[in-house]
C-alpha cells in the first residue's frame, strides 16, 4: 500500500472540493426540496436547509478560505430555480450573481467546475411532473443554453447533471427525496428523460462555448455491489444486475447513444452517443447485495451494509480499494477522469483524515496503474445541509456554525491543503 512512500501526483493536476447550491446557499425556496424538508417527517434530524451556510452571501469568504488552503479548482451548481423562477422567465439579476460568483473564483486563480443540476427543480416545473414530463427534456435545454451563453466564457468545466442514478432512486424507487414516488415505471421515463436532456446540454454547452478547453459530462455515482455470499449463483446475480443498472447503464448510454435493457429495449437515442468529454467519478462506499424474496418490486435485490465492517456516519462502508476498483472499471471508457465527489460524514475529524489518506493511496495507486485521473474535488468544502438526513451530519473541511454561520477550519483542512499545494501525499503528514 505505499504505505510509508511520497506520493507524486501528474503534473496540473486539478485539487478541490465540491458543493452544491442548495446544500449551502441557504434561501432556496422556489424549488421543490425546499417544499418537501418543510413537510413533517422528511429530514432525519428534524432540520431544514434554512439559511444553511449562507453561501450566497458569503461566497467571498469561502473562496478566500479555498484560496488559502492552495487548492486550484472548485465545483459548484447553480439553482435552476433562481435562474429561472418561473417557466420561460429568466433572471438577469441572478444570472448576474452568478457571473459575479465564477469572477470571484477566477480572480482567486481558482478553476470552476460548473454543475447545472444538482438534485433540486424549480417548484413549477415539480408542479408539472418534474422529471417524468417528457417537455422537461427541452425546458432543460433551454436553460442550458442560456447559462452556456452567459456564463460559458467563464467556465470550462460541465457537469450536466449530477449523479442521475442516484437521483432517480431515490426520488422514485425509495420515495424519500422528492417527489416522493415509489414507481419503477416512473424511475425508467425519468432516466430516460434525464439521458435525452443531458445529451441535448451537452451539444447545446458545446455549441455556445466552442472553446477548445470546454469539457462536459456528468457526475456519476459509482457504489461498489458486491454479492453479500459470494458462494450463492442468485446473490452473484443480483449483484451483476444491480452494479449493471447502478453503475453502468447511464455511462453505456452517453457512450453508445443506446437504451439497454432492462430501461430501454437497444433502441437508439439520437444525440446521445458519445456525450461525456470526461468522466466524473463520485466514490463513496459498497454494498452488499442478496437475492430477498420479500423484494418482488426491488426485482428481489436487497442492499445491505457489510456486517461487521468499519462505517461513517450515515453507515456506509469505509472502503477505500473500492475506490480503486471503480477507477480501474472506468478506464474501458478511455475518457479523462475527475474524481467529482469523495468524502466522509462524520464528527471524528481523526476518521476523515484517515479517510482521505486512504483514498488517495488508492487514488494515487490506479493513476499509476494507468487510470487517466486529472483531478480530485473533495466532498466537501464545509459542513451542508445533507438532504434527507438534514443539516447534522458533518461532511465538511470546514466546520460550520451555523447559528453564527463562523467557520472553522478542521485539522483536515489542513492536511489537504498541504496535498494541493505540494501535489503529493506525504503520509508523514497524517501522522
Ligand atoms: C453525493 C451528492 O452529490 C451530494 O449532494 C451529497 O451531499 C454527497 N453525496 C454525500 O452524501
Amino acid at each position: 500500500m505505499n504505505a510509508g512512500k511520497t506520493l507524486e501526483f501528474p503534473k496540473g493536476f486539478l485539487w478541490g472540493t465540491a458543493t452544491a447550491a442548495h446544500q449551502v446557499e441557504g434561501g432556496n425556496r422556489n424549488n421543490d426540496w425546499w417544499e418537501w424538508e418543510h413537510r413533517r417527517g422528511t429530514i432525519a434530524d428534524g432540520t431544514t436547509s434554512e439559511s444553511a451556510c449562507d453561501q450566497y452571501n458569503r461566497y467571498n469568504e469561502d473562496f478566500d478560505l479555498v484560496k488559502g488552503f492552495g487548492h486550484n479548482a472548485h465545483r459548484l451548481s447553480l439553482e435552476w430555480s433562481r435562474i429561472e423562477p418561473k417557466e420561460g422567465v429568466f433572471s438577469s439579476a441572478e444570472l448576474a450573481h452568478y457571473r459575479r460568483v465564477l469572477e470571484a473564483l477566477h480572480s482567486r486563480g481558482i478553476e470552476p467546475m460548473l454543475t447545472l443540476h444538482h438534485f433540486t427543480n424549480p417548484l413549477w416545473l415539480a408542479k408539472m411532473g418534474g422529471w417524468e414530463n417528457p417537455r422537461v427534456v427541452e425546458y432543460f435545454t433551454r436553460y442550458a443554453k442560456v447559462v452556456a451563453s452567459e456564463l460559458g466564457s467563464l467556465v470550462r468545466f460541465w457537469v450536466t447533471i449530477n449523479e442521475p442514478t442516484v437521483y432517480t432512486y431515490m426520488s422514485y424507487i425509495q420515495g424519500v427525496w422528492p417527489p416522493g414516488a415509489k414507481r419503477i415505471r416512473s424511475a425508467a421515463i425519468v432516466m430516460t428523460n434525464l439521458l435525452r436532456a443531458h445529451a441535448l446540454a451537452y451539444h447545446v454547452i458545446h455549441e455556445a462555448s466552442p472553446g477548445p478547453g470546454c469539457s462536459v459530462g456528468i457526475a456519476k455515482h459509482i457504489r461498489i455491489l458486491d454479492p453479500l455470499r459470494p458462494g450463492r449463483v442468485c446473490d452473484r446475480a443480483v449483484a451483476r444486475l444491480s452494479d449493471f443498472v447502478f453503475n453502468r447503464w447511464f455511462l453505456d448510454a452517453i457512450e453508445t447513444g443506446r437504451l439497454a435493457w432492462p430501461i430501454g429495449m437497444g433502441q437508439k437515442v439520437q444525440l446521445l452517443s458519445a456525450t461525456q468529454d470526461f468522466i466524473g467519478l463520485n466514490y463513496y462506499t459498497r454494498e452488499m447485495t442478496r437475492f430477498s424474496l420479500s423484494k418482488p418490486q426491488r426485482l428481489f435485490i436487497e442492499n445491505l451494509t457489510r456486517p461487521g465492517c468499519a462505517t461513517n456516519d450515515l453507515r456506509w462502508e469505509i472502503y477505500p480499494e473500492g475506490f480503486y476498483r471503480a477507477l480501474m472499471d472506468l478506464k474501458k471508457y478511455a475518457r479523462p477522469i475527475y474524481v467529482t465527489e469523495n468524502g466522509c460524514a462524520t464528527p471524528d475529524d481523526a476518521l476523515r483524515r484517515s479517510y482521505l489518506r486512504d483514498h488517495l493511496v488508492q487514488l494515487h495507486r490506479a493513476i499509476s496503474a494507468g487510470a487517466d485521473v486529472r483531478g480530485y474535488f473533495h466532498w466537501s468544502l464545509i459542513d451542508n445541509f445533507e438532504w434527507a438526513e438534514g443539516l447534522g451530519r458533518k461532511l465538511g473541511l470546514v466546520a460550520v456554525d451555523y447559528a453564527t454561520q463562523a467557520r472553522a477550519p478542521r485539522p483536515s483542512a489542513w492536511v489537504y491543503a498541504k496535498i494541493a499545494q505540494g501535489n503529493k501525499l506525504d503520509p508523514a503528514w497524517f501522522e
